[in-house]
């Protein structure tokens, strides 16, 4: 596994293998690694001939009260997992590596971003696009693959490849759970053990979302159900909400649905959601909140 820290040598590696037609999969993550992010290694690992892995704690995506300084770090760990998982090159960069001193220049996708995260954290979406269109354009990778946790995140680079037109496929891999239903995620690290239990609130409001949509159709009957599992564990929701899974308006008949939740819990700001194919709902007419 090679190490890169500045981006004109990670540049003049990916180079070398596109000439001898190497195809590059690129998975961009803030560190803090965990089993989620070694699916997307292995997931990347299967499809393509290099894998490169970023790891940049992003300061544009997180707001001045937010968690940028307490986000966990820590180097070996990380190497020593993506070691393991097969991956061939790690771009490391420092801060005024990738943002020079002047840079005025902000990836914005629109409406797509200022619902649910974006309206609860303005300009994290700007920051998230303007990260990884920068490492699209310094690694320039065939596929770069982002897990369904960050359900809106993806839904959002998605629209902003199509829109840039980056030639890059982007693959959403599957949410890694803990036995007991809460998502794997770098900031569960924030979780006392009382708290660790509260957060299953966030996957049994989803279960118990799933269950009420498949009943009735009614996706402000999803809602008031997710909303009454937040209420019975003592936790305010950010939202609880049952949306399109491309556009995140509200839902639309003979389509899949996405449920997406958010909460506090203690000093971790946590997200997750869940997915209702259309299949699923076959024989349920899904009606919108308020329709
Ligand atoms: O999902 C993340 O870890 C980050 O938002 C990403 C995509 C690496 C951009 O900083």
């Amino acid at each position: 596994m090679k190490t890169f820290r500045d981006v004109a040598s990670i540049r003049r590696e990916v180079e070398r293998h596109r000439r001898t037609g190497h195809t590059i999969g690129l998975v961009p993550t803030m560190g803090a690694l965990h089993e989620g992010h070694l699916s997307l290694v292995r997931a990347a690992r299967s499809g393509h001939d290099l894998v490169a892995v970023s790891i940049f704690v992003n300061p544009l995506q997180f707001g001045p009260d937010e968690d940028f300084t307490a986000y966990p770090r820590d180097e070996s760990e990380d190497f020593e997992r993506l070691g393991g998982a097969g991956t061939d090159i790690v771009f490391i960069p420092a801060v005024e590596d990738m943002y020079e001193a002047g840079r005025s220049t902000t990836v914005s996708v629109g409406p797509l971003a200022a619902k649910f995260e974006g309206a609860h954290r303005p300009g994290h979406f700007d920051g998230v696009c303007t990260i990884v269109a920068k490492l699209f354009n310094i690694v320039r990778p065939h596929g770069a693959f982002f897990g369904q946790k960050d359900a809106q995140q993806a839904a959002v680079l998605k629209r902003m490849v199509r829109d840039l037109d980056f030639d890059i496929e982007i693959f959403v891999c599957p949410t890694m759970r803990e036995p007991d239903g809460l998502a794997l995620s770098s900031r569960n690290a924030y979780l006392s053990d009382d708290d660790r239990q509260r957060a299953t609130v966030l996957y049994r409001a989803l279960v118990a979302g799933r269950a009420s949509l498949l009943e009735d159709g009614d996706a402000a009957g999803a809602e008031s159900t997710m909303n009454r599992v937040f209420a019975e564990a003592g936790v305010a929701p950010d939202y609880a909400a049952a949306c399109d899974p491309d556009t995140f308006e509200a839902p639309s008949p003979a389509r899949s649905v996405l449920l997406v939740v958010a909460a506090r819990v203690g000093p971790a700001r946590l997200i997750d959601n869940m997915l209702i194919s259309s299949e699923e709902l076959k024989g349920v007419t899904v009606r919108a909140a308020g329709g």
